[in-house]
């Protein structure tokens, strides 16, 4: 049985996703391979797919403010998978309609979202798939309130959980099944990118070197120097966001009192490593490693509305700077086979996020719109682009290779395990020998178990240095 089915009954998605439509907007046939078999039994036999970006919407309620003003609706959500915005003031065009994977118009969308279209990508994840999930939309839309970076969200639990704590709470609940079979190490980082520059959200804020987007084979992108936490635990790993996400740039502004001024990213790192002797099927893979990014994207924003002046308005100029490179190298994945260049290399944003749009990632955007009529432009503008990411075509393959120097690591840390192993016992022995001579009195023995000793799973608990793989398990 796959690691991931075990669970799934009864979350109301059963790895299931809407069946892929036309989009209505863009009029480009869509096409998603994933095969039945790794979708929705989540065994190990697809190791490379081919994978359309999926893309939900979500409407949040008006707010407050807005009702205050006497705010009007003109976000439509006719069916579960289509969003409709009206003519413009004054022209006799039709409305503008969209297809989505799935779009929700609802006050706490979390739980639902999560079973639907999250899930099924963290079941691939577990299996050695590089997913990402990334919330995108104009400023106050509620992209932090759907990842769940708000206030308290990460560390409590309820049904305004958002994407984020429900994610990492999934992984840890697999983890009891996965490590029956697997020795498995989770890596945790959080940075934020504000003003172009790519800070440590878990640094100590003292004498860190800079942070740079590198790429290897293995590892895809990943941040140099950026703090690596192994985590062990759901509560461990809730603290740590919830402490990492207090130093994030936060400020308010007319639009929303505290909108994010930075683009956030958490990345979750795991590796697996198939147990010497465990009673798994010859398809099993011997090693599996994968990253879970989860984004949420500081918003567009127009000074106009916003209000803002000084370092605001600073910040607002590089937050748009990055979403326009994004919306770049959409615009350039989905101008069709002849174009080369992607201009990943234009902003730090898209740097980092090179794998999950066009490359080894199977990837969920949650577009996030308000639905006030005063919002028509930007939530249109949000629309289009998540409707032109639909058609973007990832390659995601299983990442079960290993290096010769981690498979030499990894064996040397076995055998310091059983040469410990062997000690232990021969003491045991020693010890038992004396008391038949008589030499020591049974209350000095005390006996130890033999089994599987912690510390090769140990580790290194925080690393700054890049991801090594091997001395983690
Ligand atoms: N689904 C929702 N249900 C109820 N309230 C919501 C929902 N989504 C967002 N909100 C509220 O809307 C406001 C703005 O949300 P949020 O801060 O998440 O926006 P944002 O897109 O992250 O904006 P920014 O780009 O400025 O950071 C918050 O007060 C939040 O509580
Ligand atoms: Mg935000």
């Amino acid at each position: 049985m796959g690691i991931c089915a075990s669970k799934q009954k009864g979350t109301g998605g059963g790895g299931k996703v809407a069946p892929a439509k036309r989009d209505v907007d863009q009029g480009s046939a869509r096409t998603d391979s994933w095969t039945s078999s790794v979708r929705e039994k989540g065994e190990f036999t697809a190791l490379q797919l081919k994978s359309a970006v999926k893309v939900v919407v979500v409407v949040r309620p008006l707010l407050g403010f807005e009702k205050a003003k006497g705010a009007s609706e003109c976000v439509e959500v006719p069916s579960t998978t289509v969003v409709q915005l009206p003519p413009r003031r004054g022209t006799s065009s039709d409305p503008f309609r969209f297809d989505f994977d799935r779009v929700y118009k609802m006050n706490n969308p979390g739980r639902q979202m999560f079973a639907e279209v999250v899930q099924p990508l963290l079941c691939h994840f577990i299996q050695g798939f590089n997913t990402t999930v990334f919330a995108y939309g104009q400023t106050g839309s509620g992209k932090t309130f759907a990842m769940g970076t708000m206030g308290r969200q990460l560390s409590t639990s309820g049904e305004s959980d958002g994407i984020i704590s429900r994610s990492m709470r999934f992984v840890f609940d697999r983890m009891k099944d996965i490590r029956q079979q697997y020795d498995v190490s989770l890596k945790i980082s959080f940075v934020e990118i504000h003003q172009d520059d790519v800070q440590d959200l878990l640094g100590d804020g003292e004498n860190y070197a800079p942070i740079h987007v590198r790429e290897n084979p293995e590892r895809g992108t990943y941040l140099e120097n950026a703090s690596e936490i192994l985590v062990h635990s759901m509560d461990e790993t809730a603290h740590l966001l919830e402490a990492a996400n207090l130093h994030r740039a936060v400020g308010a502004h007319n639009l929303n009192e505290h909108s994010s001024r930075s683009h956030a990213i958490c990345t979750l790192q795991m590796e697996q490593r198939l147990r010497p002797g465990a009673a798994s099927g010859p398809d099993a893979p011997r090693f599996l490693r994968s990253k879970l990014h989860l984004v949420d994207l500081a918003g567009s924003e127009r000074a106009k509305e916003t209000g803002t002046t000084g370092q605001q308005f600073a910040e607002g100029v590089n937050i748009n700077k990055g979403l326009l490179a994004l919306g770049n190298v959409i615009g350039a994945l989905t101008e069709g086979a002849g174009r080369k260049h992607i201009p990943y290399r234009d902003s730090k944003l898209t740097r980092i996020l090179q794998d999950s749009l066009g490359g080894n990632s199977e990837t969920l955007m949650v577009a996030c719109v308000s639905p006030a009529a005063s919002n028509f432009e930007p939530t249109l503008s949000t629309l289009r682009y998540a409707a032109r990411a639909r058609s973007i075509h990832n390659r995601v393959k299983q990442n079960n290779k290993i290096t010769s120097e981690e498979e030499i690591a990894y064996l040397r840390a076995e055998l310091e395990e059983k040469t410990a192993l062997v000690v232990k016992l021969q003491s045991q022995l020693d010890m038992a020998a004396s008391m038949m001579k008589g030499s020591v009195s049974p209350d000095n023995i005390k006996l130890v178990m033999p089994g599987r000793s912690p510390s090769a799973l140990a580790g290194v608990t925080s690393t700054r240095a890049s991801f090594t793989g091997s001395g983690a398990f």
